[in-house]
């Protein structure tokens, strides 16, 4: 029988469906997918259950039972956990101490022995080592999601949603990551997950539900299924992976840098001795483990961090001491990993955030009055582009905490690929995207350049950055652990490479 049954459900936002009779059912044990392109109603199905919206029909049956949970308080209560893809821990405190924030069940005398001990017993039991005293803000991304996890099992989840779990993980925590999905799915948890790549439902899942436009349109067992016909269901065709990077990159160095050190000052990750140099139509791949320097390298690049000592030279010109804004009126461009902390301003509207950079210039202002109207036009003309979809019918008016994560993401990939740009900095830039929204932004990377712009590449996705790079630097440790040409790149040598071991790479 079916633990989760969600029948005929519908939710709209502003007269816009996002959810049109969508029917669910999840099993003990079975690990059920949910995909669909960014915008379709995936988060929107799942807050719903949690509690977190209420839906504006249907019916929810939970073990059997009509239930309709109206705070995620309740949802908890009754056993469901939800890991959203922003985790929701205090930094400042221990693993413990976020495992027990909100439940009653203490008494009056913390038994913090015992609560560790319950903790300890769990993570075992799954594999899902953490120690209960790190406090949280001293973990890596995987080991967070983990005590996310644990959180929820702790507070006796038996349906556990995991709305995008390996957008920040890498490859290895991945794996390991899918090793405890197994484990639970032994032990009879039902698992609702969401995912944009093919190769995780394929690996992971039983059943899969593709929503588009807020519609279901099919309801698959997985192995009966293959990636081609998920991506018809999905997006109506197949996909083109076929990047044109046969145009040579010209000889001339747009950006230099040389013997760039970043001391370790309070957080992050010092760099040492970073030299590299980007041609004019290239686009460089920095590959590496995450949290090995990738996103320090790519803020003293953008001039977000100041750089301990060594040279960055932009077409010949020294720019170690300018600013940041400085940098993006020479034609810098930053796509960065962050898009909540650092590229958006999610309070306000679609068109206010596609003016960040831009808004003090002509045509956009005038005198210091603001042009509204060139504003307008450029932001419609953007979201065309870029096929921006925000929410209900409120167009380019909508405030961005109100877009689903996939185009938020799209919104600062049109932002920064202005005409402005020469060196594009792009940290992650297809995180949270659809299948069809990744192509198209992996297309328009390579469109920029073979038009002569040059692009540095960060990204946690090894296929992504073979697909695309003229060469490929690697970075262990905050070093360059060697760097590969297109034609010598192999994933075996990338990973060794991302490993630390240094042969023959190793030397410049
Ligand atoms: N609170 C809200 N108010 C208004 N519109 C909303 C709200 N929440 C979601 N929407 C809209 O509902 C639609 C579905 O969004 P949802 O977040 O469910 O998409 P998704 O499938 O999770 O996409 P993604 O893959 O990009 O995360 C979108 O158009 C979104 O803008
Ligand atoms: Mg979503």
């Amino acid at each position: 029988m079916a633990i989760l049954e969600m029948k005929n459900i519908c939710k709209a936002f502003a007269g816009v469906y996002a959810n049109k009779n969508i029917n669910l059912s999840v099993e003990k044990g079975e690990i059920h997918a949910l995909l669909g392109e960014n915008g379709a109603g995936k988060t929107t199905l799942v807050n719903i259950l949690f509690g977190i919206y209420t839906a504006d029909g249907g019916e929810i049956l939970w073990k059997g039972k009509a239930a309709g949970f109206s705070s995620p308080k309740e949802a908890i209560a009754a056993g469901i956990g939800m890991v959203h893809q922003h985790f929701s821990l205090v930094q400042k405190m221990t693993v413990l101490d976020n495992m027990i924030l909100g439940t009653k069940e203490n008494g009056l005398i913390l038994d913090r022995a015992s609560i560790e001990k319950r903790i300890v017993d769990l993570a075992q039991k799954y594999g899902l080592t953490v120690d209960p005293k790190a406090r949280v803000c001293d973990l890596s991304v995987g080991e967070q999601q983990r005590v996310e996890i644990l959180k929820a099992l702790y507070r006796n989840a038996e349906l556990l949603i995991l709305d995008e779990p390996t957008g920040v993980l890498t490859p290895q925590e991945t794996a390991q990551f899918f090793d405890v999905l197994r484990n639970l799915k032994k032990e009879g948890y039902a698992i609702i997950i969401i995912t944009h790549r093919m190769s995780e439902i394929m690996a992971i899942s039983d059943r899969v539900t593709i929503l588009r436009d807020g519609r279901q349109v099919a309801d698959l067992i997985t192995s009966e299924t293959d990636p081609a016909e998920l991506s018809r269901y999905m997006i109506g065709r197949d996909l083109n992976e076929h990047y044109d990077i046969t145009k040579p990159a010209e000889e001339e160095d747009v950006l230099v840098i040389e013997h760039v050190s970043l001391p370790r000052k309070h957080k992050g990750h010092p760099l040492h001795d970073i030299s590299l140099r980007v041609h004019r139509g290239e686009i460089l791949g920095i590959a590496g483990v995450e949290g090995n320097g990738q996103k320090e390298l790519a803020e003293i690049i953008a001039g977000i961090q100041q750089q301990g000592s060594g040279k960055i030279k932009l077409n010949g010109a020294d720019i170690g001491k300018e600013s940041a804004k400085k940098r993006y009126e020479s034609g810098i461009a930053y796509i960065s990993d962050d898009r909540h902390s650092d590229s958006l301003i999610v309070d306000m509207n679609i068109t206010e955030n596609l003016m960040l950079r831009e808004y003090c210039h002509e045509p956009y202002s005038h005198h210091r009055i603001l042009n509204r109207k060139a504003m307008v036009h450029d932001a419609k003309r953007k979201m065309e582009e870029y096929q921006v979809k925000a929410s209900g019918n409120s167009g380019i008016n909508t405030k961005v905490k109100l877009m689903s994560g996939g185009n938020q993401q799209k919104l600062i990939i049109a932002r920064e690929l202005s005409d402005k740009a020469k060196l594009i900095i792009a940290s992650q830039p297809t995180r949270g995207l659809d299948i069809g929204a990744t192509e198209f932004v992996r297309r328009m990377l390579v469109k920029q350049r073979n038009a002569g712009k040059s692009v540095i590449l960060i990204s946690a996705d090894l296929e992504e950055i073979m697909a695309l790079s003229d060469r490929i630097a690697v970075l262990f440790g905050g070093r360059i652990a060697g760097i590969l040409d297109r034609g010598d790149a192999t994933v075996d040598r990338i990973g060794l490479l991302m490993g630390g071991v240094t042969g023959e790479e190793g030397r410049l």
